[in-house]
């Protein structure tokens, strides 16, 4: 096969895309001179609301504010147990520990999301919380957490960071649980030129609490009613994610595209492809494979001009920031395994086919298939 190079990512492509609406973006935000908390970001907010099917959205400046707030604002903190999950980004476990909540892991399932059937013993007198993540976009078994939840009467935070676009039994992701935290990091389904995030909730109290928040806990110029932080969704990007709402759905079923095709190309054995299941439709945030010999396809792979990542080759319970929390190797045996084998191949939605089946043929190559 003649060498091609598949990029892992290729925002340039993007802009070159989406250049001239882009343009406009910016035109129409620094033309009027105001950048902060203008009706950008409420329109922004009211769409994305109706999107998710929440009754409110906050704009906010990241996914790892929007997890913090919804903690914070339903009252969680010091002496407080969240139960997640170790497969994750950082930010997940980081903002149990920065309201003063302390993480208990549940080990996950194939297909590395939270484990229903694990919760129930992880629950103590303390558990306040659930904060499962829909992990690459597939959303979590929400009907067996909530149900969880409701027994023992603890709150559901969603980690929605990778959701947007993805559903579970036909209802959107972050619309489960109590609040639910969104990123529109760069390399997220729905991405700001930057950071940027959102919570959002059915509850107006906690809404108003993350409002006040997100904005020094100034109720007007003149009087602030608690102590917050400067964490605002910019004008700029809530325009932005405005005009990439309305092209959310053709991103992710231009990604679904090239994951049906690699599964319908690579010959699984000894690279697994968890299934997707007829009442999910998955964002594909990104595309995790289960591989063996994963660093050695890895190698293989980048030989051939073919970029993949490796997320994440660490559990979170194992990381040197969890060392306080008193876990150790094998105490989530799932998780840990699949930390050992995950490889994120490229499924971007400016692929070609004939870059999606190159990859393909050179990891059916790799393992002589
Ligand atoms: C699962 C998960 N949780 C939390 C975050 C944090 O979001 P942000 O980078 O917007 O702070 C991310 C994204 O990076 C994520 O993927």
């Amino acid at each position: 096969m003649t060498a091609i190079k598949v990029p892992f990512i290729d925002l340039k492509q993007r802009y070159e895309e989406e250049k001239s609406e882009l343009l406009a973006c910016v035109e129409r935000v620094v033309s009027q001179g105001h950048f902060v908390l203008t009706q950008e970001v409420s329109e922004f907010e009211e769409q994305a609301a109706k999107y998710v099917g929440a009754k409110h959205v906050v704009g906010l400046n990241s996914g790892t504010d929007a997890l913090m707030m919804a903690l914070w604002a339903h009252g969680i903190g010091k002496g407080d147990e969240v139960i997640t999950t170790p497969v994750s980004f950082v930010a997940t476990t980081g903002s149990i520990v920065h309201v003063g909540a302390k993480p208990v892991y549940v080990d996950v399932r194939d297909d590395q999301n939270m484990d229903p059937g694990k919760v129930e013993a992880a629950i103590t007198p303390r558990s306040k919380a659930i904060m499962p993540v829909h992990w690459t976009g597939r959303i979590a078994d929400m009907n067996a957490i909530m149900e969880i939840a409701r027994n023992h009467k603890l709150l559901v935070i969603e980690d929605a960071a990778q959701t947007m676009g993805a559903y579970y039994h036909g209802k959107h992701g972050g619309s489960f649980g109590h609040a639910a935290a969104f990123s529109a990091h760069p390399l997220k389904n729905l991405n700001a030129l930057g950071d940027g995030g959102f919570m959002s909730t059915n509850d107006d109290e906690v809404a108003r609490k993350v409002r006040l928040y997100r904005t020094h806990g100034l109720e007007s110029r003149d009087s602030c009613v608690l102590y917050g932080v400067n964490s605002r969704l910019d004008s700029l990007n809530a325009e932005v994610l405005k005009y990439r709402l309305g092209r959310l759905k053709s991103i992710v079923d231009r990604r679904r595209k090239n994951v049906e095709l690699y599964r319908k190309l690579i010959k699984q054995g000894p690279i697994r492809i968890p299934a997707e299941q007829p009442h999910e439709h998955n964002s594909y945030v990104m595309f995790i494979t289960q591989a063996d010999a994963r660093d050695k396809l890895k190698n293989y792979l980048a030989q051939r001009g073919v970029e993949s990542l490796v997320y994440y080759g660490t559990a979170l319970h194992l990381h040197k920031a969890a060392e306080k929390l008193g876990y150790g190797k094998g105490d989530f045996p799932v998780a840990e395994r699949q930390c050992d084998r995950v490889l994120a191949l490229p499924h971007h939605q400016h692929l070609t086919e004939d870059q999606v089946a190159y990859t393909a043929e050179a990891v059916n190559k790799f393992y002589g298939a």
